[in-house]
């Protein structure tokens, strides 16, 4: 439950806050998680009854069914100020609208990355930072030495356990049950190692373009985007070892270390390649070099994973969207009885999203007289096995309303995973282009080596 005295929310008019905070809000009043007020802060020349009417639409655009009495406990929870970041009014009024709840606030900070620092400025000027709570969405800094300074600057105003670094990925079921599946049952773990994986492929696959963030976009990409923090995490989480502890700070620090391990990239280690078209999106620079689509040859020098190949690949109008990594086993020792099939088995397909679930896919003997083999799938939809579940957005938002700092990035982890892609950041090479609907430059298809990526379980 909250211990929030109010949920300020920087950024109110704005993309994420429309797409995801909202809704998200909306969902945690429906299952009576929210008790406390929202004061949202934004530059566009609203007031309260605007934003009321605003979130009303972003809740109606985000659910087919609305629940009308929580919607209504929701609104009325809602205030507005207007005013730009850089006006030390904004924050007077700010002050005087939270009156005695500002000290236990939590500010989320739904803005552009540049105005982080000086919104958490603005705050302690005002004395707001006292006991409240910071909540930064991402990316946090856009290489390792920005990152360092932004850390230093937003310190200097609040203490690391204050400070809530976003990656909604953290946020995810799908990406922690990674962890139950490896550790909880006794079959894969076991076999979770260089002497029995011979390699693993990561993808997260979008079929959107990137539509209204042109202008948002082209100073990111897709290194910056996703594949620094979301697919770092989720790759920590499929390689790391077992936390040692039973805090999440553990899990945290054991995620942490995995990443320590990882080796830093080179630029032969790196396929970059963007769709056409990317060019005439609103916002995006002309002749811009930024990627909208990566695929990494990465390594973990730690004994667990010495020499086994980890390829990921994140892009924008890929044929599907999915989130999915396929480990591959090594081939079992020959037994001369049996014919194998050309097709292996010994894939482990986790599939995070669109629905999650798990295939192994086994090799079965082919009925008739001989010991033919068939690859035959042992599969299970975890989606309908465990129910609906929360999204990420709610869960993040109401650990930051309880000040719990398990799904938030240790400023540990934001360096490391700097550090592995900062050779690779802006560089200079245009990146090869690709039509919509594929999966991405040819060079992409072979980074795994000859035989290409595994197919997805996830069809388009
Ligand atoms: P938008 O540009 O859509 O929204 C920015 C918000 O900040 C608006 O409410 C805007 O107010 C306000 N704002 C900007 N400058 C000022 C200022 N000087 N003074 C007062 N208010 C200001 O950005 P997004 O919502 O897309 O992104 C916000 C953050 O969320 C970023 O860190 C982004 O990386 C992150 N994020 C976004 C995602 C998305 O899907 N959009 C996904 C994941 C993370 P107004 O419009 O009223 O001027
Ligand atoms: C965001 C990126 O962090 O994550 C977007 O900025 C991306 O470009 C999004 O589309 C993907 O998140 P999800 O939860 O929709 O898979």
């Amino acid at each position: 439950m909250s211990t929030a005295s109010a949920l300020v929310l920087f950024g109110s008019s704005g993309d994420l806050a429309h797409k995801l905070v909202l809704p998200a809000l909306y969902r945690l009043e429906t299952h009576r998680d929210l008790d406390c007020p929202v004061v949202g802060v934004a530059r566009s020349d609203w007031d309260t009854d605007e934003l009321r009417r605003q979130t009303g639409e972003a809740v109606r655009a985000a659910f087919a069914e609305v629940d009308e009495g929580a919607l209504g406990r929701f609104l009325d929870r809602l205030r507005y100020v207007a005013g730009d970041y850089d006006d030390p009014a904004t924050f007077d009024q700010l002050k005087a609208v939270l009156g005695e709840r500002a000290g236990h606030a939590v500010h989320y900070l739904a803005v552009p990355p540049p105005l982080f620092a000086t919104v958490a400025g603005a705050l302690a000027r005002e004395g707001l930072n006292t006991a409240s709570t910071l909540v930064v969405e991402k990316p946090f800094g856009t290489d390792l030495a920005s990152a360092r300074a932004l850390d230093a600057e937003l310190r200097r105003y609040f203490p690391e356990e204050r400070l809530l670094r976003v990656d909604h990925f953290l946020g995810k079921e799908a990406v922690e049950d990674l962890l139950v599946f490896r550790f909880a049952n006794r079959l894969f773990e076991p076999v979770w190692n260089r002497d029995h994986v011979r390699s693993v492929q990561l993808t997260f696959a979008e079929t959107l373009d990137v539509a209204d963030r042109g202008g948002f976009y082209d100073a990111v990409g897709a290194i910056r985007d996703v594949v620094e923090n979301h697919l770092f995490q989720v790759l920590a989480y499929l390689t790391m070892d077992p936390p040692a502890g039973a805090d999440r700070d553990a899990e945290q620090r054991e995620r942490t270390r995995l990443l320590r391990s990882v080796r830093t990239l080179r630029r032969q280690d790196v396929v970059r390649g963007q769709y056409a078209g990317y060019g005439d999106v609103d916002g995006v620079r002309q002749g811009s070099t930024t990627e909208t689509f990566a695929a990494l040859h990465l390594r973990i020098d730690n004994w667990r994973w010495h020499d086994v190949p980890f390829l990921v690949r994140a892009g924008k109008c890929l044929p599907v969207g999915a989130l999915e990594a396929v480990v591959e086993l090594r081939d079992a020792p020959p037994l001369h009885l049996i014919e194998r099939s050309r097709a292996a088995g010994n894939l482990v397909r986790l599939r995070l999203q669109p629905d999650a679930g798990i295939t192994v896919e086994i090799l079965a003997k082919e009925p008739g007289p001989r010991y033919a083999t068939r690859t035959v799938p042992l599969q299970v939809d975890l989606s309908s096995a465990l129910g609906p579940t929360q999204t990420a957005y709610e869960r993040v938002l109401a650990n930051a309303l309880a000040g719990d700092r398990s799904h938030f990035l240790s400023m540990d982890a934001v360096e490391q995973s700097w550090r592995i892609v900062d050779p690779i950041l802006d560089l200079d090479d245009a990146p090869l282009p690709y039509e919509p609907g594929s999966w991405g430059p040819a060079p992409a298809d072979t980074l795994p080596g000859p035989a290409g990526w595994h197919p997805l379980s996830t069809r388009p």
